[in-house]
């Protein structure tokens, strides 16, 4: 990114997120609630690193403030805001910790996820360029209502930003909006916000009211006019959660299609932030990548597959299925439906296939689980084919036991390995076998009743009831 600008003023910033977030409706606090993936305080406090300021403080309420602290680089301070009276409260908070503190103050709210550190830097750049008392970033809206407008004189100068409950009917009709990220001189800040009282329809101590005190002592103010809306969406309530998510949403899915990776229908594919993805991948419809999740290249991802928090290596493909806190190497099929579960390590050229759940187990190179079949807390060798509906009986009702299967085995249909229990290389299961002990390496494991066939069973128990049937 380019340098904010070349002079030498130092620069603080200072994020409000002490706020109840009443609107939220929920017992969390709101900079907690996650944007794709991550708290908004994150995103907010992830592009304010990118202008560099000396110093960052966060104003939190005392009971949210360790868990929010904690999600924030080591160097933030903290600043307690004991009770939530207002905007201008929260940064009169911070400005017991910024005493003698001489350059700029950059004030952000925790609940604007959007805002990019492209924009902090074009405000910052402004602010220096032409040296007012404070600049703040502004847009113009389709629908203004909720947010604090801009109120300009016949020459264009800014004279206050009015808060919507406080706003007059010709005030309302204004759709320049604060978007609640400002650029103070640091003197004039702290003289404006020592004027600021709370007349007004919430009874709050508000920022905004500092823009016009400035304005009225004859101070310069400047408005920072920015294009896009999103930059300064303001969170309140769960909708404007959904509105946010769904353009971060999109940005994120831009990034990867910039980079190489096909996307089917963006329009139903959700991808997070910390998700990393390699090229000439295909993401089809409804498929959800979450968490630390890293697919490789030439990839197929989906339809309707979910990925949490796993590996997968280049050239596999994982169809209608789940994946969670799994490996899988390259050249790996999975689906469509399987449940890959936390643990599994697929190696290169397996297949996990239809109605297959793996948990806490290592499938060797080229091996394969085809068919509807249980696979827990196991060891399945190189080039092993387990047949169709078998099932590792890994669990006695108290402990987890291992079942070891070597490589080039082939068991039959409808195995029940009961661990602890180990196969050798290139044995066989017989179909329908419950397997309790050992089989040797190159042996056959059978475990069922004969079959013996009874002569005339059938016919002398149904036959005379089917004559009469058919009479009828
Ligand atoms: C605020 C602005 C409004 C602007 C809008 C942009 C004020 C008075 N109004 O309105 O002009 O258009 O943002 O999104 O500033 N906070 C504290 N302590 C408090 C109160 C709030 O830390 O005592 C924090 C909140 O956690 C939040 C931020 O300040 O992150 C903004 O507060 P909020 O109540 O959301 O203000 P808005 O009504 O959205
Ligand atoms: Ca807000």
């Amino acid at each position: 990114m380019a340098p904010v600008d070349e002079s030498k003023r130092s620069l603080a910033a200072v994020i409000l997120a002490a706020g109840l977030g009443t609107r939220m409706k929920s017992k969390t606090a709101k900079v907690l609630h996650e944007v794709c993936g991550r708290p908004m305080i994150t995103w907010v406090s992830a592009a304010l690193q990118e202008v560099s300021p000396e110093r960052t403080l966060v104003v939190l309420a005392p009971d949210a403030a360790d868990e929010v602290h904690s999600l924030l680089p080591q160097r933030v301070e903290l600043v307690l805001q004991e009770q939530q009276l207002g905007t201008g409260d929260a940064v009169r908070a911070a400005g017991r910790a910024l005493e003698g503190f001489d350059g700029d103050i950059l004030v952000l709210y925790g609940d604007t996820p959007l805002v990019t550190g492209e924009a902090l830097a074009s405000l910052i750049r402004a602010h220096r360029e032409h040296e007012p008392a404070c600049t703040l970033l502004t847009v113009e809206v389709g629908d203004p209502s909720h947010y604090g407008r801009v109120c300009r004189d016949s020459d264009g100068r800014v004279t206050r930003v009015v808060e919507d409950r406080d706003a007059g009917a010709e005030e309302k009709k204004i759709c320049e909006i604060n978007g609640g990220v400002y650029a103070f001189e640091a003197a004039s800040l702290w003289e404006a916000l020592a004027l600021v009282d709370s007349e007004n329809a919430q009874g709050e101590i508000y920022l905004t009211d500092v823009i016009g005190i400035l304005a009225s002592r004859g101070m310069a103010v400047l408005a920072h006019k920015v294009d896009d809306p999103a930059m300064v969406l303001g969170v309140n309530s769960r909708k404007e959660l959904a509105a946010a998510s769904g353009i971060m949403r999109s940005r994120i899915l831009e990034r990867h299609m910039l980079a190489g990776v096909t996307i089917t229908d963006p329009s139903c594919t959700y991808v997070e932030a910390g998700v990393t993805i390699g090229r000439d991948t295909v993401l089809e419809p409804m498929t959800v990548l979450t968490g630390e999740t890293a697919v490789g290249e030439d990839c197929v991802i989906g339809p309707s597959s979910l990925i949490a928090d796993s590996v997968i290596d280049d050239g596999s493909s994982v169809v209608a299925s789940h994946v969670i806190g799994a490996e899988v190497g390259s050249g790996v099929s999975v689906g469509p439906f399987a449940y890959l579960r936390p643990g599994t390590r697929l190696a290169a050229g397996s297949k996990a296939g239809t109605f297959v759940e793996i948990k806490n187990s290592d499938v060797g190179e080229g091996a394969k689980v085809p068919h509807l079949s249980y696979i827990g807390d196991s060891e399945v060798g190189a080039g092993t084919n387990i047949g169709a509906g078998n099932i590792t009986a890994n669990y006695d009702g108290v402990g987890k036991f291992r079942t070891v299967i070597g490589s080039d085995v082939h068991t039959g249909a409808d195995t029940v390995f009961v661990a602890p229990v180990e196969v050798g290389d290139g044995a066989m299961t017989g179909a329908g076998s419950v397997i309790t002990g050992d089989v040797p390496s190159g042996g056959l494991g059978i475990a069922r009743a004969r079959q013996k066939n009874i002569e005339g069973y059938a016919s002398n128990k149904f036959g005379p009831r089917r004559e009469e049937e058919k009479e009828k």
